[in-house]
Parts: structure tokens; sequence; C-alpha cells
């Protein structure tokens, strides 16, 4: 991933507000909106190498089939998430958490939230850098699995994807050339 709202017109599965208690209590989540922007990418702009403009933002909260998800608290937007659909697939494009609310559940949280708004048996995939452990650590806990890599696909510095799938994606009929290229001896 890395480098991709809930778009109000989107055909994408809406869902309202929810509270949320128990160990991420507090937190409200809901749909990103065009007005989080400037938050969104003080977030972005802390949390990655390459970071999203406001334009990129916007264009895929544009598109149908997008899934734009926030966490808020004390009315503070906290952390992010998008999630598109391209062809049988939905796209983890992009999810980040401020650094200063870290470890509280808050990713796995919106996660989990998006992909109980799509089609349970639709396979979700996402591109990660390795050496993002935090990252591949959180999405193994989600059920996600690695399938194989996308060489040289970090335009900054080189550095080979981790393709990773939650769901079959070969049962919901995804060419297999997409599951990316299985290193030699595994
Ligand atoms: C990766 C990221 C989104 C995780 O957000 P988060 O809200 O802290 O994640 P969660 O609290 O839901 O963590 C769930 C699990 O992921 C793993 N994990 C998350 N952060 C970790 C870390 N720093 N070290 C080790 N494991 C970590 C743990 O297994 C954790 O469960 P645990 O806390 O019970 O051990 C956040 O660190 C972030 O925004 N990073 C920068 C942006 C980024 O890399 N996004 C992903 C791009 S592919």
């Amino acid at each position: 991933m890395h480098n991709s709202g809930l778009n109000e017109t989107a055909t994408a599965p809406t869902r309202t507000e929810t509270d949320r208690q128990g160990p991420v209590g507090g937190i409200r989540v809901g749909a990103l909106a065009y007005a989080d922007l400037p938050l969104v990418i003080s977030i972005e702009r802390r949390s990655f190498r390459s970071p999203w403009s406001v334009g990129m933002f916007a264009l895929e909260m544009s598109k149908q089939d997008t899934i734009g998800l926030t966490a808020v608290e004390d009315d503070r937007v906290i952390g992010y998430l998008i999630l598109s659909r391209f062809d049988r697939a939905w796209h983890l494009m992009n999810v980040a958490v401020a650094p200063e609310a870290r470890r509280r559940g808050i990713a796995s949280l919106l996660i989990e939230e998006a992909i109980g708004m799509i089609e349970p048996r639709d396979p979700v995939t996402l591109e990660v850098r390795p050496t993002n452990q935090s990252a591949v650590r959180l999405y193994e806990g989600l059920g996600f699995r690695a399938f194989g890599l996308r060489p040289g696909y970090y335009p900054d510095n080189g550095e080979d994807a981790l393709i990773m799938w939650r769901g079959d994606p070969e049962a919901a009929g995804v060419p297999r050339e997409s599951f990316g290229e299985i290193p030699a001896g595994t």
C-alpha cells in the first residue's frame, strides 16, 4: 500500500457512525469527509516517507466504491483508512494513526469496521513494506497472509512490496498474476 473516504455518493456500502466501547472506548468511527483532510494530512506527513497530497486523498474520495473512515477522539481525527474496490478485490490503500495514539487498537478498529462494510466473501489485498513490521504484524493479526512480492514497488528507495491477502483471491476469480511474485524458496 501506500501510495490512497467515504465518498458521500459512492456505491460502496455506507454506515452510520458508531461509538465504540471496550479496548478502544471513546473512539468514534465515522465517514471520512473533505473537512477532515487538514488533520488527516498532518497525520499522513508524520506517518509516511512519501505522504499523499490533499489532491490524492480527494481523488480517492471522489471514486465510486471507496470506503473512507476516520477514528475520532475528543472531536479530533486520530486515524483514518481508505479501502477501494478494483474489480473483484478490495484494496487497503491507506491506513495511519497519529503517532501519539498508536498501539491502542485504533488501526485494528478501522480495518475491522471497513471489512465489516463489504461482502464477507470479497477478498481484501494490500501492499506493505516488509521493513514495516508494525504494519505487517497488524495485518497478520487481522487475518491477512503474505502471498508474494511486488519487486521495486516503492519509488523512494526501490524496496519491494509484500503483497498480503485476506480471504481467497482465487476463489473470488482474481487473476493469479495479481497475487504477486512468489520468491524462490518459499
Ligand atoms: C501501522 C499502524 C497503522 C498501526 O496502528 P495502531 O493503531 O498502532 O495499531 P493497533 O494498535 O491496532 O495494533 C494492532 C497490532 O499490530 C501490531 N503492532 C502495531 N504497532 C506495532 C509496533 N510498533 N510494534 C510491533 N507490533 C505492532 C501488534 O501486533 C498490535 O497488537 P498489540 O498492540 O495487541 O500487540 C501505525 O503504526 C501507523 O500509523 N504507522 C505509520 C503508517 C503506516 O505504516 N501505515 C501502514 C502502511 S502499509
